[in-house]
């Protein structure tokens, strides 16, 4: 079990130097599933070592898959090919993690074993009907709590799942990827309709292994016709990660960050696009493709930033952004406004509530919405105590209001850091940040 961290940071400084964040949690979640369904060995580098992609790192592991590694962020998969998983002996505990819950139900549903998935308080509080749902109309056998929450009890249905079309009705990635790996196993076609475009590291990932998935507009199709061939993996830092400098050196003045090798996915870069109309000084630098992924140096300068009604189809291509975005809309001259958001009210916290609640204990006028939250920024972001709720983003991104309060900011129940970035200390503090933990 965690222990009990709590962050202070100390007000103002600015953010300068340049920093390579950790490697990006979607593809070290997906590098481990597929190296581990493929036929040889596949060499990971840039692997993710914090406790989410360890805790899918470790259900393979359960499931009879020899891994080597983290070491330096090399992870070296021995892959068991795509009937090769063995049936755990205990329930599969995966924390804090959404991803891996999803995406192994999906995998799962098709095996000749039945399995448990089960995690720590919060994921045991989040939806899981999305993705029963659709896997039930593929004849998975799925059963939840009464609410629809894990654990999740999978009946391995080997053989008998059925290929289905699935209009997906909200924009989820990780429904999508579910669905995907699910069809995997299942006869016939399966194919995904998303009603905005997500993230698609599952689909290129497949491909990378030599795994045949096509995508036609916003529809993903998949068969279980196919194999997965060894492959290597560099996986790039992680644009969530990167965000919180992206934002905090456009908030502190004289801030010069340079972030290194940061994955541009065009799924992903929500980030950048919202900041540039808030303002935003970023420079894309020294862009390149690595591994099927596209991937560049970024360089964020202080700018003063201005409120923005932030654009509905950018909500899925920043989604994990939000938080750290709302302490950057409480820097900006004027009112942003984000609308169509919901999905924030189901993320490791509500955070929605959970950041209007910690900017108004910072004098921020953050009200918020059903689907989102208006805020009047420009005023000043004052000093108190606020609650994280153990989601990790919610304590960086409060971490980062530092560089512009009149006074020092507690953080509490801020543990769940290492579920992505444990680094950000530490990085944070280089750069400039008065952040210390205790
Ligand atoms: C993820 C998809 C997103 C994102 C999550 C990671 C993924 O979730 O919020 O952090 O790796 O597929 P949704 O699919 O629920 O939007």
């Amino acid at each position: 079990m965690s222990q009990t961290i709590t962050f202070q940071v100390q007000p103002g400084g600015s953010l300068r130097g340049e920093i390579r964040v950790p490697g990006d949690k979607s593809m070290s979640h997906r590098s481990i599933m597929l190296g581990s369904l493929a036929e040889g060995v596949t060499h990971v580098t840039g692997f993710l070592n914090a406790e989410d992609a360890i805790s899918t790192l470790e259900a393979f592991r359960a499931m009879g898959v020899e891994i080597e590694g983290p070491v330096n962020g090399e992870v070296t998969i021995h892959g068991v090919g795509k009937h090769g998983l063995k049936a755990p002996e205990k329930p599969l505990y995966l924390g804090n993690s959404g991803t891996s819950m999803r995406l192994l139900s999906g995998l799962l549903a098709g095996q000749p074993f039945d399995c448990v998935l089960t995690g720590d308080k919060s994921l045991e509080s989040r939806p899981m009907k999305r993705v029963t749902v659709p896997l039930a109309q593929m004849g998975a056998e799925i059963v939840t709590q009464e609410n629809g929450t894990a654990p999740l009890h999978i009946k391995g249905k080997a053989g008998k799942l059925q290929g289905i079309h699935y209009d997906m009705p909200i924009a989820s990635a990780q429904v999508k990827s579910c669905l995907l790996l699910a069809g995997m196993y299942a006869e016939g076609e399966t194919s995904v309709t998303e009603p905005a475009p997500t993230r698609d590291h599952t689909e290129r990932m497949l491909n990378g292994f030599g795994y045949p998935v096509t995508r036609e507009g916003s529809t993903a199709r998949i068969t279980n016709i196919g194999k997965l061939t060894a492959a290597r993996i560099d996986v790039p830092s992680d644009i969530s990660s990167a965000a919180f400098f992206l934002v905090g050196a456009s908030i502190a003045p004289d801030s010069d960050v340079t972030l290194r090798h940061v994955g541009i996915n065009p799924t992903r870069t929500g980030i950048i696009d919202i900041l540039r109309l808030m303002g935003a000084n970023i420079e894309v630098l020294n862009e390149r493709e690595v591994g099927g992924e596209p991937v560049a140096d970024l360089r964020v300068r202080s700018a003063q930033l201005k409120g923005i009604n932030i654009p509905e189809h950018l909500v899925p291509l920043a989604i994990d952004e939000f938080p750290v975005l709302f302490v950057a809309a409480a820097c900006a001259d004027g009112q942003t406004v984000l609308t169509g958001a919901e999905e924030l009210r189901v993320k490791e916290s509500d955070r929605i509530q959970v950041m209007a609640d910690g900017l108004q204990i910072l004098g921020v006028d953050a009200q918020p919405t059903k689907d989102g939250m208006v805020i009047k920024g420009g005023g000043y972001i004052g000093s108190g105590e606020v609650e994280s709720h153990g989601d990790h983003r919610i304590a960086m991104s409060f971490s980062i209001a530092g560089l512009r309060s009149s006074g020092p900011i507690t953080i509490n129940d801020c543990a769940n850091v290492n579920t992505s970035f444990p680094e950000f200390r530490d990085l944070a503090t280089k750069l400039g940040l008065a952040l210390t933990s205790f």
